[in-house]
């Protein structure tokens, strides 16, 4: 097998369309050649070295070109290895902060049905229903849940904030939430300023907000964060996928100089004693120096932008009911609809199936969560490649794959 740029190849050479950005880490495609130049020469520099008490050029400025696309109150970042790590991370920030102040605090506010990762403090703040981490329910801490602030409803999201502040307000470390688009729940996206009042709301109670962009950072959402579409700006900010363009496994969280200077004493134990073996790893670092090169220039914001108006305008050609195509929606790359099947909606809906293949069939990759059929595609994703991707989604109204699942 082999990938290049927007593809990926099988062993028979067959080339099918990354329609997710693998797992929505890839950015510029596969194997670029600037991406595999820079990594190439760093493996040759400086392969590896621990980060505990040494550091190296890449790493220190890498973090200062990502703090320059946050706000001046964000001056510091922990490195870490996935996206799970870096909500980890942020959640023991965040517990810790608390108690440092004087002020333990041990619980969360989080998303109904939102998804932070699989390690224990992330699968705590996840999965409201507990349809992934059942098992393991005893051992997670205790989070309350919200609705998020859906497009076109969600009033009813800031009330529910109110009334579990106004009775746990002091034990709540910390409000965590995917920011504008909610991926794994089935590409739920935001109303911005429904958002903003809800971090203003826990800012009031003392409650630091923790914004995981693991899917949504580096330019999905049609912006380079998605916080960029808040006036309210978070306190820890969790990065990671699309950090080094979807090559290796790197990830940050990233906090303001309030918290940091919470950390601050001659005490040792006061310390954050976190640390993975490959955090700040120096070819990862290359690749998302390499990757920000791209990503930064004006042909790939170009890109973005062509992306989510071809999305939006496949959206207004799409034929209104009677369709199996329902609440067809974007938000910058991200398309999304869901198929109006007879089986409940959600992830384990087995529309998903047939869909796949229906797709691979057609030479397109895509993974729907349950009944919810959506497209993320690579930055150099072309019109042309994009076309029989639409033509698919546009012939599933008479095909009806999931007719037969
Ligand atoms: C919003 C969000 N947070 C965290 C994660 C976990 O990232 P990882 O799979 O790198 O641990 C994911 C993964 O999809 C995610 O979408």
């Amino acid at each position: 097998m082999r990938a290049e740029g927007a593809y990926l190849y099988d062993v028979e050479g067959v080339a099918r369309l990354d329609g997710i950005s693998s797992w929505w880490c890839n950015l510029h495609g596969h194997c670029h050649p600037y991406l595999v130049e820079k990594i190439s020469a760093q493996l040759a520099t400086l392969d590896h070295i621990q980060f505990g008490d040494l550091t190296h050029e890449g790493a220190i400025t890498l973090a200062q070109r990502v703090l320059a696309h946050f706000p001046a109150s964000f001056t510091k970042v922990f490195y870490s290895d996935n996206g799970s790590t870096a909500v980890e991370v942020a959640l023991k920030m965040a517990v810790q902060y608390a108690s440092l102040q004087g002020t333990p605090k041990t619980k969360f506010i989080a998303f109904r049905n939102g998804y932070h990762g699989d390690t224990f403090g992330a699968m705590s703040v996840s999965d409201s229903d507990g349809s992934f981490s059942a098992p393991f329910r005893p051992l997670l801490f205790e989070t309350f849940y919200i609705d998020p602030p859906l497009r076109g409803s969600g009033e009813e999201s800031l009330g529910q904030l109110e009334r579990i502040l106004d009775v746990h307000g002091k034990d709540i470390a910390g409000f965590i939430f995917e920011p504008i688009v909610q991926g794994v729940a089935g590409m739920h996206m935001q109303d911005p300023a429904r958002l903003d009042q809800l971090l203003a709301l826990c800012k009031s109670y003392g409650v630091l907000c923790i914004a995981d962009e693991v899917m949504t950072g580096f330019g999905r959402t049609g912006k380079f964060f998605a916080c960029d579409y808040l006036q309210e700006k978070p306190d820890l900010v969790c990065l990671s996928k699309g950090l080094t363009g979807g090559l290796l496994p790197l990830s940050m969280t990233v906090c303001t100089q309030q918290i940091y200077e919470g950390f601050l004493s001659e005490n040792p134990a006061h310390s954050f004693l976190h640390g993975h073996t490959y955090m700040g790893n120096p070819i990862a670092c290359a690749a998302a120096h390499a990757s920000l090169d791209l990503l930064e220039s004006p042909e790939c914001l170009a890109s973005i932008e062509r992306i989510s108006r071809s999305h939006q305008t496949f959206i207004e050609a799409l034929p209104r009911d009677p369709s199996p195509l329902v609440h067809p929606r974007s938000q910058g790359t991200i398309l999304a609809m869901e198929i109006k099947t007879p089986a409940s909606t959600g992830y384990f809906n087995t529309a998903s199936h047939a869909l796949r293949r229906y797709f691979f069939d057609r030479k397109i990759l895509l993974r729907p969560l349950g009944n919810c059929l959506y497209v993320m595609p690579p930055y150099c994703t072309t019109q042309q490649d994009l076309e029989p991707l639409y033509q698919g989604i546009l012939d599933l109204q008479k095909e009806a794959p999931w007719k037969n699942s």
